[in-house]
This record gives structure tokens, sequence and C-alpha cells, in this order.
């Protein structure tokens, strides 16, 4: 037996012990042929106009008859049918047009013109007539353009059209072919996605082995001043469909929203608007969900590209959303921010965030044109811009050197002109400064485009893109971080375990923290400091890459490796090594605005991150949230590590930014920064909340702030001193000491007030108590009290062998009972101090209010703990109860000192 068919989608047995194949399309992929057909097209239609003019033709008036002459004619169809044919999104076509990128892309769209509008086709002509840089003949192809699209003729596909027309049976013919050779080319789904297979199948069909593949096509484009109406780019997607549904961000209607209506109001585009945060504390389901419903009720057809309009959330939301939306619908992206203009938006890993994990959902899914119009940076927030120069500086570090180097020229001027955006205060050349701009953007597209679009459904991890992002995802969200800040936190990292590696020398190393630190942003937040959330973030990471670490980080710079190995002690030691390296750079490393809230965008942790997350999800399976608050494992600066052989010796970080007076500091710098920031003064009583606001990490302060502040202040006395090693040597908790900075606060306070008397609530080792008896005169008493017997009779004889002991008196048992048994015998104290069970203030405050001198006052201990103890402790509620209970008691002023872990002053208003 030996039967071949040639049909299209049929077996084609060459022998019955061979495997079947199955073809699927015949296509015409004699690409270089094509461009001769292609010239006289060309020719043919810059020529016409010309002879309209000097009569040599006669041209219709009617637009039906414009229509019919130009479709009739044997070069534009011949054209247009041998376009059909072609295999558009092959490489051979694409190479066999690498001088001619424009032609290109019109190609692409012809191929399905059976099925454009009438007016899509010949705005493809009037491209196609623009490239030979004749002015005369584009105008008039536009304004027959603006002729059709004004009658009802525009909005038709060119199959209608034809019928109507009755234009010639080459069409109808080639129509027919077609349905067998390539039905994308008359029957499409989506113009912008073509697919193949390949299938053999045993003569019984017992086994089939089969491949398939998905041809997308996009282009990105650079592009200015988008929303004048003299550009046309948005005018040639939308004025065919006769409308535009447009998700926007809603920073950016507020800024642009009448420019976008006078834009389409120009061309008689009906503009649809939905308009969507573009915060990352609503980049959740839900807001994909609104999407949806949004573009339903609008009834979006599958093949209408939706609008997308702003930053990195809206793109990646909106972005999956057209994602989910009929399964599959193109949009196109136009990129308001740094983050959107080179990353996000071409992006094909659109997402949302979900339960706090970060981009938990997502599919692949790139836009189907994508436009980065730099002009709208100049009203970005300069945090926005800092966090966007991240993703750039993650392509440089990893892929291009060349834009390294840029970027190293722009330097902090790249944010303080809003890339070239805001030039009033730049004393350079505005021109080059311009040209700087837009060349590194391009270059980072460039660089962004051949990491990703070879690995469009990350089929494999060899992914120089994800610099940055193998650790940080694990802590953006808990720390309420920018995205780029997080991005840059990882990017130091990598590229310090670079160096370790020995992929990078130290002057790469300095290079590229010097950038990033030159552009403020983070090298180094506190919330690295727990580690046990790293290590989870990166099991979960080799988790989601498929059972490999994959870390890419830069070898050299501009050029990429990959650690795959680092074992959680490893980790610990290499986090110490590289917190040690950004001590040594500006702020220790810090960035500048490097949190959501610092440049006025909601705390993502304030949304997201709170919900409940279902049953399902409690074990943390899939994300990276992580639950880790035991203190136990965070690293803290012990300097007991050693730096990585050979670095400390040599490592010298990079040079300062140039000085400047500290006028022109205000004027050129300080004056922009702070632009955004709140006054910091409270018209109103603030309103109770049922909860504290959660906070994390588990210090008030930066850490370097109290290190600082206690080298700043005088050394403690002997028995301070004594205090503090006799709780470290019995393995006391350590914490619970008052320490240095606060012990010489409660000194002094006890001397500003002259007091007589201080009753300390919770001795602990006598730190406290201490303190305040070296405020005293020689006739003051501490009256304190313990609980616990052991831990006082370390106290006690602390006292005994201090040069305090004759002011000290201990009483051992519950403080409510021993305060309650102190007031009945009607002792008074010029200070109350409470430091014993949080959860017990309220009673402790009570008895205390009673046993006050007449200028008498309490100080409460930790009451900022409301924010600092786990979310599961029920003394943070109880601090928080306390905290609210006493703002509302109108018998008493209060002041919640931000110092160590709180300090609130409670005095009585009657004494004022
Ligand atoms: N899909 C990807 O490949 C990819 C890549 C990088 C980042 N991202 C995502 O991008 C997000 C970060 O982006 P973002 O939106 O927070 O940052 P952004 O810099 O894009 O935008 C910051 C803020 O600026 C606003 N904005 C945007 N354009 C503006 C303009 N011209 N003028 C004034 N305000 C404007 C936005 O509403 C947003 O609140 C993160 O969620 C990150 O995961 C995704």
């Amino acid at each position: 037996m030996n039967d071949v068919y040639e049909n299209n989608n049929s077996f084609v047995e060459k022998d019955s012990f061979m495997a079947k194949e199955i073809t699927f399309y015949r296509l015409d992929d004699n690409a270089s042929g094509f461009q001769d057909t292609l010239s006289a097209i060309v020719n043919y239609l810059t020529q016409l106009p010309r002879m309209v003019l000097d009569g040599s033709i006669k041209f219709p008036k009617e637009p039906s008859d414009i229509a019919r002459k130009v479709f009739a004619d044997p070069i534009v169809s011949d054209f247009l049918i041998r376009s059909s044919r072609l295999a558009v999104f092959s490489k051979e076509l694409a190479k066999s047009f690498r001088g001619d990128l424009d032609a290109l892309a019109v190609i692409k769209q012809l191929k399905f013109f059976y099925n454009l509008p009438t007016v899509a086709v010949l705005q493809q002509f009037a491209k196609l007539v623009a490239r030979t840089d004749n002015v005369e003949a584009t105008k008039k192809w536009n304004s027959i353009i603006e002729k059709i699209a004004a009658c009802g003729l525009g909005s038709m596909t060119v199959r209608v059209l034809l019928q109507e027309i009755e234009g010639p049976q080459c069409y109808l013919d080639n129509a027919e072919y077609l349905e067998e050779a390539d039905p994308h080319a008359v029957y499409p789904t989506s113009i912008y996605r073509t697919c193949e297979g390949y299938v053999l199948a045993k003569p019984d069909a017992s086994v089939i082995e089969s491949t398939m593949s998905l041809s997308l096509t996009t282009t990105i484009k650079i592009v200015s001043g988008v929303l004048n109406p003299a550009n046309h780019e948005l005018r040639n997607i939308y004025q065919a469909l006769g409308r535009c549904v447009a998700v926007v961000d809603d920073k950016v209607e507020k800024l642009y929203g009448n420019a976008l209506q006078a834009y389409f109001d120009r061309y008689n585009i009906e503009l649809c608007k939905l308009v969507f945060s573009g915060n990352e504390a609503n980049k959740d389901v839900s807001t994909v969900e609104n999407i949806l419903v949004s573009l339903k009720r609008k009834r979006v057809s599958r093949n209408e590209p939706v609008l997308v309009i702003g930053g990195g959330v809206i793109s990646d939301v909106a972005g999956f959303a057209t994602a989910l939306y009929h399964r599959n619908t193109p949009y196109v992206m136009l990129c308001t921010s740094i983050v959107s203009g080179i990353d996000a938006g071409p992006s094909p890993r659109t997402c949302c965030d979900g339960f706090g994990f970060k981009n938990l959902y997502g599919a692949y899914h790139p836009p189907v044109l994508t436009l980065t119009d730099r002009s709208f940076f100049r009203t970005l927030h300069h945090g926005w811009l800092r966090h966007g120069i991240a993703e750039i500086i993650k392509m440089a570090a990893v892929k291009d050197e060349s834009l390294f180097n840029l970027l190293e020229k722009g330097s902090s001027d790249l944010v303080w002109t809003k890339f070239g955006t805001e030039m009033e205060d730049f004393n350079g050349d505005h021109t080059e400064f311009g040209k700087l701009c837009d060349l590194i953007i391009g270059k980072a597209l460039e660089s962004y485009v051949i990491s990703e679009y070879g690995n469009l459904w990350e089929t494999h991890q060899c992914r120089p893109h994800a610099f940055g992002h193998t650790w940080s995802p694990g802590y953006e969200l808990p720390a309420g971080m920018l995205h780029g800040h997080a991005v840059s936190t990882g990017m130091g990292f990598g590229a310090y375990l670079s160096f370790c590696e020995g992929w990078t020398t130290r002057a790469e190393l300095d290079r590229i923290l010097t950038l990033l630190s030159d552009l403020e942003l983070s090298l180094w937040h506190p919330i690295m400091q727990d580690v046990q959330r790293i290590y989870s973030s990166q099991e979960k990471m080799i988790e989601k890459r498929g059972g490999n670490l994959a870390a890419p980080v830069p070898k050299g710079i501009g050029k990429c490796g990959y650690i795959n190995h680092l074992p959680y002690e490893l980790l610990v030691i290499r986090l110490q090594e590289y917190l040690k390296i950004c001590q040594g750079y500006p702020r220790g490393g810090l960035g500048v605005e490097a949190h959501c809230r610092d440049v006025g965008l909601e705390d993502p942790t304030e949304g997201s991150v709170n919900q409940a997350l279902p049953e399902v999800l409690n074990g943390f399976e899939n994300g990276y949230r992580d639950d880790t608050t035991d203190n136990d494992d965070v690293l803290v600066s012990n300097g007991h590590a050693e730096l990585h052989k050979g670095y400390e010796k040599d490592f010298q970080p990079g040079e300062k930014r140039k000085e400047l007076s500290y006028s022109e500091w205000i004027e050129a710098v300080q004056k922009k920064r702070t632009k955004n920031i709140p006054s910091h003064v409270a018209f109103e009583k603030a309103e109770d909340t049922p909860n504290p606001p959660v906070f994390k990490p588990n210090e008030l302060c930066h850490p370097g702030v109290e290190d600082y502040a206690i080298n700043m202040t005088q050394v403690p006395s002997l028995d301070i001193q004594k205090i503090a090693l006799a709780t470290e040597d019995q393995e006391m908790f350590t914490p619970c000491m008052v320490g240095q900075l606060e012990a010489q606060f409660l000194k002094m306070m006890a001397q500003l007030a002259n007091a007589k008397r201080v009753l300390d609530v919770g001795t602990f080792t006598g730190m406290s108590a201490m303190a305040f008896a070296e405020g005293l005169p020689s006739d003051g008493e501490v009256v304190t009290i313990e609980f616990d017997p052991k831990i006082a009779s370390v106290a006690d004889q602390l006292f005994r062998s201090s040069s305090q002991c004759h002011k000290l008196t201990l009483k051992v048992g519950d403080a409510v009972s021993v305060m309650n048994e102190l007031n009945s015998s009607d002792e008074k104290f010029d200070i109350v101090f409470l430091d014993a069970s949080k959860d017990q203030y309220t009673s402790y405050y009570k008895i205390a209010l009673d046993m006050l001198t007449p200028s008498g006052f309490i100080m409460a201990d930790n009451s900022l703990c409301a924010l600092l103890y786990d979310e599961d402790d029920s003394r943070r509620q109880a601090l928080h109860d306390f905290n609210q209970m006493i703002k509302n008691d109108k018998r008493v002023e209060q002041l919640v000192v931000p110092f160590r872990e709180g300090v609130s002053i409670i005095r009585p208003k009657k004494y004022l």
C-alpha cells in the first residue's frame, strides 16, 4: 500500500512501515522574489497621486469608486494576494527585510488583508509611501484615508468591501485556495499569532508523535509625543476599529486624561476609558477580575487590541486580564514610566499578586505593540524614576557593558532631569543629554529583547533578565519596598556573590555598587537581616525554576553567569559580609525613598499581604510570602563573620558624589526630593483602629542609628555595666534590659523632674531601677517590683553591691498586688515607670494615676511594641488597646516617643 494524499490536514503515507506524516499549511517561502512585487506596489502607490494631479489618469471622487479603483488594480491585487500567501512570521522573510523594518511590519499586517478594515489596509499603503520620503504622495494618501474613514466604507472589512464593489474574481479564488493552504490568512482568530504543527503517526495510529509551535508578532517602538495628533501611531490602530477601549492607570488619567481624549476626538474615534489603580497595593487578582468585567461590559471582541496605558503595575494586571479574556485578546502597551517603558511593558510575563504572594498568578502574553514615550517621564515622582532605572542597571550589568558605561555617564542626572524631560536646571548640553537618554532607553529595550524574546515562555532558566530577582521576591512586599529598590538589593548581593566566585573583580563589583548607590538605590534593607526569610525565598525560587537556583549574576560587566548552589550556612556568611561592604557606601547602603509609602504610594503591606489565605494555602507552598517572624534566626551585624578572603584589605568603595554647598544642595536636590513629603503635623485626633498596622522589620530605626546614638552618648556607670554583664553571663533574655540609651534617658528624666521617689514596675535584672537611682538625690528612693524570685535575686545581689544600694527597695510579687498595697498605704511617686507584663499595662496605669505626686507622671516602656511584636502575639493587641485608651483618656496629656521600642510619657492635665 502506498497511498499519498496531498491534501491539507491529511496523512501522507510514504510506505506501510513508515509513520504517516501530517502536514498542515502550504506557505510561499519565496521571500526574496517578493521584494520585486513590493517595489512594484510602492512605485504604483507613490506615482498614483502624481498621475492624478497631472491628469494622466482620472481618479474618481466618490469614496466607493476610489476603493474600487485601488483594489481592482492588478498591481494592488497581485501584491495583496502574494502577501496573504507568505510565511510572514518566518525567520527567512524577516531576514529578507533586514534593511526595511517598516515594510516588514506592513507585510505582517497585510497578510490578513481580507479581514482588516479597509481603512487599515489603506493606512498600510500610506506607510509604504511614507518610507519613500515623498511628502506630497504621503499627504495625498492620508487625505484618501480621511475620506474613506469618514464614510461607512472605512470600517468595512476588505472581504465585505470586495463584495460590495464587485471586486475582481482573483480575490475570491485566492480566498478559496487559502482555506486549505493557510486558513490563518483568510479566517484568522487573531492577526498577531499563527501556529504550526508536525505530526507523525504509526500506520495503525497506535502511537502519534507531535510537535506544535505558536508564532507571535510584536513591535516595540520608542516614540515621542504620542498623544500629539500629528503622531499617527494610535490612530493607525484604532481609526479602523472606530473605537478604542483603554485601561488607564489612575495617576496617568489625572495627568493625561484630557490629552488622551482630545487625541481620539481629533480622529473621531470613540474612546472608552477604564481607569484602574496603578498601585502595587492593588496589584491583586480582584483588580484583574474587575478589568475582565469591564472589558465584557464594553463587549470587547477577541481580536480588538485593548490599549493599556500606565506603569509596571497596570501593564502587569491589564496584560494579564487580556491574556484571560476570551483566552487571549491582543493589547497595545503605551508605557508611561521607566519600569513599563523598558521592562514590564514589552514583557510577555503578565501577572498579579495574590494573598501577599508576589506575582502569584500570571500568563505569558506580550503586547502586540509597545510604545515607549519618554515625555511621560516628566510627571513621574523622582522616587519612581529611581526605582525604574534599577531595571536598566539590571540589563546593563549582565547584558551590555556599553549601556552600563552610558548609565555611569548619566548617573544621578538621569533622575534629577527625569530622563531629560525637566532640563530647566541642567547646565550641560541639552541636546546631547537628550540623545544619551534615548540611547539608554533604546539599548535597555534591546538588551531586554535579546534576553527574553528567545525564551518567551521561560522554557529554560538561563535568564539574565532575572538578575536581582532571586532573593528579593521574598521580602519586597513584606518590607513595603518599591520593586526597583528590592531588585537593587538583590543585584548588589548577586554581584557580591559573583565576586566571591571569582567571576567579577573588585573594581567591577565596586562599579556596580557605586552606580546603584549614586542613583540612591538600596544596596541593603534591614529586612535582609532575616536570613530565614531570604533562604525561604531561595527555596521557593528553586521550586519555581524547575529544581535549579540558576541565579543570574554578572560575570564581569555586561555578561551573565549563574549561581546554582548557595547553602544556608554560606548564605548567612555571605549576607553578613555583604552588609559590612554596604556600610562602606553612602547611607550605609540604604536607599533613598525605598518604600512605596516614601513616594506617596499605598503601602503594599497594608493591602494584599494582609488578606486571609484560604485554608489550602496555609502551608505557603507556592509563593514568596514567608511568615517567618522568629527572631532567633535574625542575622545581626555582630562583626564576627569573616569577610571573604582578601576583600577587607583592598576594597575601596567608590568616589563620593561631587560636593555642594549646603544652600546649593537645598536648591538642587533637597527641595525636589522633599516636595511630596508630608508636614508631619496631625490636624485632628486619629480615628481608633481595631488593630495596629502591620509593621516590619522588627526594629523601629534603621540599623546603625542606635549604634551611632550609643557611641555619642555618655558611657554608662560601672553599676549599669555590671548589670549588663551579669544578665549576659546568666544567659537571661538581654532585650528585657532597657539598655544604655534608655538607662541614660531615665536617669535624666528623674533629674529634670527633680524626682525624689520613683516606682519601677518590672525590675528584671535592675537596669532601669539603677538608672533612676542614679538620677535621684541621695535621699531619694526607687521602689522596684519583680514577679520572678530567681530574677529578683540576681537584681538584689547587683543592688547590694552597687553604689546606689541605699536608694533601692526591691519588692517581689505580682505587680498589681504590690501596687495596690503601696496605694492603700498612700505611697506617692514622682515617676511611675511601667515595664512589667505588657498585657497588664491598663491595670497598672489605673493604679498609677492614683499614686502620683502633684507634678508626677507615668512612663510606659515598649509602647511601640504594638508595631513590633509578632502578629499572633496577644501583647501586640494589648499594647495597641492600651495606647488608644491613653489617647482617648481626657484626663491626661501624652507623648509617644519613638525611641528604643517606644516610651509613652503620660501626665495628668490637672497639674499642668
Ligand atoms: N512583567 C514584568 O516583566 C515586570 C518587569 C518589571 C517590573 N514589573 C512589575 O512592575 C511593578 C512596578 O511598577 P510600578 O507601576 O509600581 O512602577 P512604575 O515606576 O511603573 O510606576 C510608579 C507609579 O507611577 C504611576 N505612573 C506611571 N506613569 C506615570 C506618569 N507618567 N506620571 C505620573 N505617574 C505615573 C503609576 O501609577 C505608579 O503608581 C511591580 O509590580 C513589578 O513586579 C513587571
